[in-house]
Parts: structure tokens; sequence; C-alpha cells
């Protein structure tokens, strides 16, 4: 991770003095930083029972099938990689798992409850929480503005109590902002938090949609292509956040077009290809198939890897 130490906008802000610190005071302070991250989130790193489930799920748009009842299930703890060419569905999975679109037939249960008609905000608060294939940030706020707003998903405050000043939402209000600065440093952006998203590298604002996402206590979190764009050192940096996220307690779900990318990071594969599941297992059998493979065939090698 390429820390700008040397241009650092957060006066007298934590990255200064992390700077300085010997590797045991900052296994102590990134310690400490996970702590503040989420304070009050249920730690689980075993992988465990099922957190989210896909119940032949089918959603068509128009004429077009984009998922053809689709079925598996995220465990509690792990990696799951959702894999398959442009166009075979798998945004439109997160789309139908976070509320912005309802299936057509199927259903979506986390911790075995239907999601059903339950809106965005609502999926959000119960704990699913993603990010865009194509970035979208609030490019005139700061990025620390942007992981606070983030985090409103979860104040209790309400419009109205804001407005009115209630003591509560104070108290709210600078948790926020600190568990904020905890986010941006978790991902390694922190030296930057002043800046507006707009004004970020590429590569910033990406950890910035990610620390973001964080900012809701997600139960599970998904990543669309998180990675795209990037460079090869850039993806394997990407990768060792989403190691570091996961053995922080998160549950992650990964759509990544990069074969190889996919196999280093995830517990289980899911492949997709045209709107089905065409297999599902562990990196090595997923590797091995001859159904994937094939559907992998055809496609740039870049992307094949
Ligand atoms: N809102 C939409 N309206 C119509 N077709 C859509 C819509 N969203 C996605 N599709 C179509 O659904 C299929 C799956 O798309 P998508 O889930 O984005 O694929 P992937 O993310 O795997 O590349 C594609 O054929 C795409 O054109
Ligand atoms: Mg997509």
């Amino acid at each position: 991770m390429t820390h700008r130490r040397d241009d650092v906008p957060v006066e007298g802000g934590l990255v200064a003095e992390v700077a300085q610190m010997t590797e045991a005071e900052l296994a102590q302070h990134e310690a400490e930083v996970a702590e503040a991250v989420a304070p009050d989130r249920e730690i689980q790193v075993e992988v465990g029972e099922t957190l989210l489930e896909l119940r032949d799920v089918t959603l068509r748009f128009g004429g077009l099938t984009a998922l053809d009842s689709v079925s598996f299930g995220i465990r509690r703890g792990e990696i799951l990689g959702l894999i398959g060419p442009n166009g075979a569905g798998k945004t439109t999975c997160f789309n139908a798992m976070t509320g912005v679109y309802r299936p057509s037939g199927g259903q979506v249960l986390l911790e075995d409850r239907p999601l059903g008609k339950a809106s965005r905000h609502k999926i959000t608060r119960l704990g699913i929480a993603r990010t865009f294939q194509n970035i979208r940030l609030f490019g005139e706020m700061t990025a620390l503005e942007n992981v606070v707003v983030g985090a409103d998903a979860r104040n209790r405050t309400s419009v109205v109590g804001a407005l009115l000043r209630l003591p509560r939402h104070h108290r709210e209000e600078r948790t926020a902002v600190e568990r904020a600065m905890a986010l941006l440093e978790f991902v390694g952006i922190a030296d930057r938090a002043a800046d507006k998203a707009k004004n970020l590298p590429y590569g910033y604002q990406r950890r910035l949609e990610i620390a973001r996402a964080l900012a809701t206590e997600p139960k599970l979190l998904c990543l669309d292509e998180p990675a795209a764009g990037f460079n090869p050192a850039e993806k394997e940096e990407l990768m060792e956040l989403i190691r570091k996220i996961r053995s922080d307690g998160y549950t992650v779900l990964l759509i990544e077009h990069d074969m190889r990318l996919v196999m280093g990071v995830t517990d289980r594969i899911v492949v997709l290809e045209f709107g089905k599941k065409i297999a599902e297992g562990l990196p090595a059998e997923i590797r091995e198939n001859p159904a994937v493979i094939a559907a992998y065939l055809g496609v740039p090698e870049d992307d094949a890897a």
C-alpha cells in the first residue's frame, strides 16, 4: 500500500503518529484501529453457518433472463468469489440481494429470513453493504465526509433530531467522525482524509468506497469488481486488504473478473454463465472444471489469466 506520508493533510492526525511507530507499536495500533472500526460487532472469523442464501432466484429484464433459478449460500466468515464472463449476471445478483431489483422468482434470505420486499435502506440496516462496479462517491465531499455519510445508515438519530440538535446527535456525530477516520486508516487512505473524493487517485477512490460500505457495519460486504482498472501490484494490495477485512470478522462476497486474483483470495467460488450457475466449489476445483474453462474460453487472455 502506498501511503503518502509526506503530504499529510490531516492536522496533527493519526497518520503523522503512525509514521513514527515501530513495528510492534504498529501492530498494537492496528489492533486498536480494528476495535475502533467496529466496537460492537460480533467478531466471527470461523467459517460458520449460512449467512445469506439465494434460493432459485430468477430475474428477468423484459425478454432477457439475467438470472435463471440461481441458488447458492454464503457462510459466515468466508470470502466467496462470484465469477463469470461479462454479462453473466454477477452485478444483477448483487442488485437482487440489495433490493435494487426484486427477483421475478425465488427468494433471498439473510440469516434464514426472506428479504421479501425490503427497501434498499432496510437491507443496509439488516447488514448487507456493497460497492459498485462504477465508483459512486460524493465527489464534492471529503473522503472523511463520504464515510460519515455511509455510517448514517446506522445512526439512530432522526433527521428531525439533527435539525433540533438533540444531544444524542452531537454524540453520534463525534463518534461517527472518529470511526470514519479509523476506517480510512483501516483501508489505507487516512493521509487523504481531508481531500475531496473527486481529487483522490483512482485507487484511493476504490478504497474509499470500501470504507464507506464498512461504515454501515455490515454482516456481509459485497464488492463488485473492486480491482477493476488496477495494475497487478495494486490488485495484490487490494487482495491483501480483502483478507484483512475478513480476518476482522466480516463475510465477503467478491465479484471479480480476473480468475487468478479470485483463486488467490477466495475460500469458495460460484460461477455464473448466461444467468445460470454452472459451477460451485473450492478454487482448485473451479480451476479444473471443464464447464468453467469452456465459459472462459474466447474471452481475452488478460481476463481469463
Ligand atoms: N437494468 C437492466 N435492464 C436490462 N438488462 C439488464 C439490466 N441490468 C443488466 N442487464 C442485462 O443482464 C445481463 C447480466 O448483466 P450483469 O449482471 O451486469 O452482468 P455481469 O455483472 O456478470 O457482467 C446482461 O445481459 C445485461 O445486459
Ligand atoms: Mg458486472
